[in-house]
């Protein structure tokens, strides 16, 4: 599994309504279900997850979800636990996405989250990011902070399960500063690669997938998951676009 490209559509507030959902599922499942050499996770709004996971048709194309509580038991409203994901079958979540960490959630939060969903057996995709690029390269400290602090207290025993997806805040969404080019992204997979063994040794810090995500679409997907050698993508408006996604997947799985 972990030989494969993993590629993960975030399609946080959307779409719409629930048949909607179903049909962009099920158009991108159609592609994504013959694909060897991709795993495709869509992280979808909680209240969809159910209806959608229904429309799996193996491992190749499945659900996901963009955040999860840390808390294990009532009273939280409006929190989702790990155990509830479980059980209805979902395996991947997204913590620490920007837009959550926009809303105020800590390095601090996100690695309880991590620790908790990790313990439940899923499968974590822990979003980094800096803010903004600045000349004097301030923006590795930051990231460095954030990968330690995020992944802190975390047992060696769940790394396995845990992904790294490094999302420049700035490149991100429509009102994205500019493209990350593949010289921006190589350089951050080769410091945070580099952060994650000196947190985790050799081997099991080499082992951790990274995915490079903000405005990914068709025309720089192939730069980036081949070029800068990520391990995959986090993929978020361009999700939402079954011909551009089934692009950025197809070229993901080199055919
Ligand atoms: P974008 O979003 O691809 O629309 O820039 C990426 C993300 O927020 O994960």
């Amino acid at each position: 599994m972990r030989d494969k490209k993993i590629i993960i559509g975030n399609w946080k507030m959307a779409p719409k309504n629930i048949r909607d959902a179903k049909a962009t599922f099920q158009n991108i499942r159609s592609i994504a279900s013959k694909l060897q050499n991709v795993q495709t996770v869509i992280a979808a709004p909680y209240v969809y997850l159910s209806e959608l996971k229904k429309l799996e048709t193996g491992h190749r194309c499945v659900v996901g979800a963009q955040d999860v509580s840390f808390e294990s038991d009532d009273p939280h409203t409006g929190e989702v636990s790990a155990d509830m994901l479980k059980s209805i079958g979902v395996q991947h979540v997204i913590v620490g996405h920007s837009e959550r960490r926009a809303k105020g959630e800590t390095n601090e939060d996100v690695s309880k989250k991590v620790i908790a969903a990790a313990k439940k057996g899923l499968i974590v995709v822990v979003c980094v990011g800096e803010l903004e690029r600045d000349e004097e390269g301030e923006y590795t400290l930051y990231i460095k902070e954030q990968v330690m602090q995020s992944l802190a207290d975390i047992p060696k025993k769940y790394l396995g399960q845990i992904i790294v997806a490094y999302e420049p805040v700035w490149a991100i969404g429509v009102k994205a500063k500019r493209e990350a080019t593949p010289e921006d992204v190589l350089e951050m997979r080769i410091f945070l690669r580099k952060v994650l063994i000196d947190m985790f040794g050799d081997r099991k810090g080499a082992a951790v997938p990274v995915l490079y995500g903000g405005s990914v679409n068709q025309k720089n997907a192939f730069a980036y998951i081949h070029g800068c050698e990520m391990q995959g993508l986090l993929v978020g408006r361009a999700s939402l676009k079954p011909a551009v996604f089934e692009k950025i997947l197809t070229l993901a799985n080199g055919s």
